[in-house]
């Protein structure tokens, strides 16, 4: 169990938006934008390709992890799929000031339990159509997740679910607060 949490948060911090970024000649992510190192902040350093590869990339290291887990370790996927979410979110690489954990939570569950993946995927394109906010479309997906294994009668996974989403809540903590404040930028412009 400990090996899975551990396995998963390795993967899990591998800072991808920061690393592709950074190889691609475009500076620090960290220093444009909202300032964080996903794969909407990648758009805005004007990449659509390193943006949509950051999305994949965060999202494929956990499918990645509670794979790996339930080949090695039968049982313990919930572990690995933890320590990849608190993995991006707190890399011990960047003194543990990673993401908020949209495209990370989308891939833990893919392997966890597809249908939940699936309703996240359209819950997130919905929302993201709709307000054309990123953060919008993120903390509402996430919001799904904890609905979609009660209704898809996985109430075994709830609680962690549950925890999961309100961790990618908690960081988007400063998007709420421009939110609130009119001042959170739509899809498309650098601010933030
Ligand atoms: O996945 C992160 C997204 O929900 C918000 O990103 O850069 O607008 O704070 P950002």
């Amino acid at each position: 169990m400990m090996l899975a949490l551990l396995l998963g948060y390795l993967l899990g911090s591998i800072p991808f938006g920061l690393l592709l970024t950074r190889f691609a000649g475009k500076g620090d992510i960290r220093e444009i934008g909202s300032g964080n190192i996903g794969a909407t902040n990648v758009l805005r350093s004007g990449s659509k390709g390193l943006a949509g590869a950051t999305l994949v990339l965060d999202a494929l290291k956990a499918t990645a992890a509670v794979l790996i887990a339930r080949a090695l370790w039968p049982g313990s996927e919930a572990f690995a799929a933890a320590g990849a979410l608190l993995g991006h979110l707190y890399p011990v690489w960047l003194k543990f000031r990673g993401g908020k954990g949209v495209a990370t939570f989308l891939g833990l569950l893919i392997p966890l339990l597809w249908p939940a993946a699936l309703v996240y995927a359209l819950v997130w394109l919905a929302a993201l159509l709709i307000f054309r906010i990123s953060s919008v479309g993120g903390m509402t997906a996430a919001i799904s997740a904890p609905v979609s294994a009660a209704v898809f009668g996985r109430q075994d996974l709830f609680p962690m679910m549950l925890g999961f989403t309100l961790l990618v809540l908690w960081r988007h903590h400063g998007n709420i607060a421009r939110l609130r404040a009119g001042k959170e930028p739509r899809i498309g412009r650098r601010s933030g």
